[in-house]
């Protein structure tokens, strides 16, 4: 298993997976205009010849913000999406930024698990911020320089 940049030749497996693994997924033109994006990172675990997971960042001077992480069903409970999240955050930190946030629906124990042992700790909850279904947000964040865990 490899973790790379994400390319063109990526986009069509990201999107299937994006689309499986979300109600209301990235577009495939979304996720490809993220190619072009200078503040945005995508990467990919590469279980040749096939994907097995998937992250997106966008990022400020600050901080970054994870939009969509994912593994292929057939590859969880194997340390990709720890593996992916701890990559992302080495390239944040190599730019010198201090935090790496995102949202969760509360319903969601395996990703709430994920990044709770990767140090993420929550700092807010929005209002029915998902929809089908409604569902609040529970807001985590991951400080650098705190973190003894990723
Ligand atoms: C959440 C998700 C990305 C986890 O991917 P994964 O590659 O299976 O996760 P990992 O194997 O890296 O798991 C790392 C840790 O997360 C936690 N975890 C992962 N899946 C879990 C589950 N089903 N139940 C409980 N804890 C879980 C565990 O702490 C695990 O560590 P351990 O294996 O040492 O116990 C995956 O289930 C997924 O793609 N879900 C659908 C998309 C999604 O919900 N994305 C998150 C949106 S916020």
């Amino acid at each position: 298993m490899q973790i790379c940049t994400m390319t063109d030749s990526d986009i069509s497996a990201v999107s299937q997976l994006e689309a499986a693994s979300f109600s209301t997924p990235w577009s495939e033109n979304s996720i490809r205009s993220e190619l072009d994006n200078p503040w945005a990172i995508w990467l990919v675990a590469r279980d040749e010849p096939g994907l097995a997971g998937y992250i997106g960042v966008q990022y400020g001077p600050d901080g970054g913000d994870i939009l969509t992480v994912a593994t292929d069903p057939a590859f969880r409970g194997r340390g990709i999406a720890k593996a992916l999240i701890r990559r992302m955050v080495q390239l944040l930190q190599e730019k010198n930024l201090s935090w790496l946030t995102l949202e969760v629906r509360p319903s969601n124990c395996a990703a709430i698990s994920l990044y709770e042992s990767m140090g993420f700790r929550q700092v807010g909850r929005r209002k029915n911020y998902y929809r089908c279904p409604t569902e609040d947000a529970l807001l985590l964040t991951l400080y650098f320089k705190e973190d003894r865990s990723c």
